[in-house]
């Protein structure tokens, strides 16, 4: 059981303390580009599996590509997409297992959200939150009623999967 969650746009942290925060750190949060694309959609792949691989090669078809990446010593920690399995939804996101607990997954969430809104949406969604807690502690998302399986209802599966 993993509900979507609503997120208001129009009340976000403010973006750039975080990416100051990141960068103080040597991590820089950015647009992911295309010629990147087969080693953050296969590092994704090892580190997430192939959900995420998918979704994340749906942001790579948005002009521009709807996916921000954290890079640290140039290597990718950490991904985040939006407008990838449905406009409007964030995720999938990640960051390496490691590397969590600097910021690196806050400043890809508001990062993200912040773009949603200059795009023009007015509320986001988190769709299948993992974390609920991580998205209520930086942008205060509230579950959405009887939204599980919601648009993941009937997924396929790869015939060697193994839940
Ligand atoms: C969720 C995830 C992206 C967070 O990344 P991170 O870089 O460790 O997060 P941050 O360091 O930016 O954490 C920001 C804040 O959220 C809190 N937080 C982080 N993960 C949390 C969790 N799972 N539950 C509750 N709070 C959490 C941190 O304690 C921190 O609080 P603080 O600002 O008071 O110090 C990371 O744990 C991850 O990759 N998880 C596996 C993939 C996943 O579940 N993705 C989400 C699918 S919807």
């Amino acid at each position: 059981m993993a509900a979507d969650l609503l997120v208001k746009l129009y009340t976000l942290p403010a973006l750039e303390p975080v990416l100051a925060q990141q960068r103080a750190q040597g991590i820089e949060i950015r647009r992911a580009i295309a010629p990147e694309k087969h080693v953050v959609v296969n590092w994704i792949q090892r580190e997430f599996g192939d959900l995420w691989a998918s979704e994340t090669e749906v942001a790579y078809s948005n002009t521009p590509i709807s996916c921000i990446i954290a890079v640290e010593n140039e290597k990718l920690i950490g991904f985040a997409c939006y407008d990838a399995t449905c406009r409007g939804f964030f995720g999938p996101t990640g960051v390496t297992e490691s590397l969590r607990g600097r910021g690196t997954g806050k400043a890809l969430l508001l990062a993200c959200l912040h773009t949603m809104h200059t795009l023009g949406y007015g509320y986001g969604i988190i769709g299948a939150a993992g974390p609920v807690e991580f998205y209520q502690k930086i942008v205060g998302a509230i579950p959405i009623p009887d939204s599980w399986p919601g648009i993941y209802r009937g997924i396929l599966k790869a015939e060697d999967h193994v839940d």
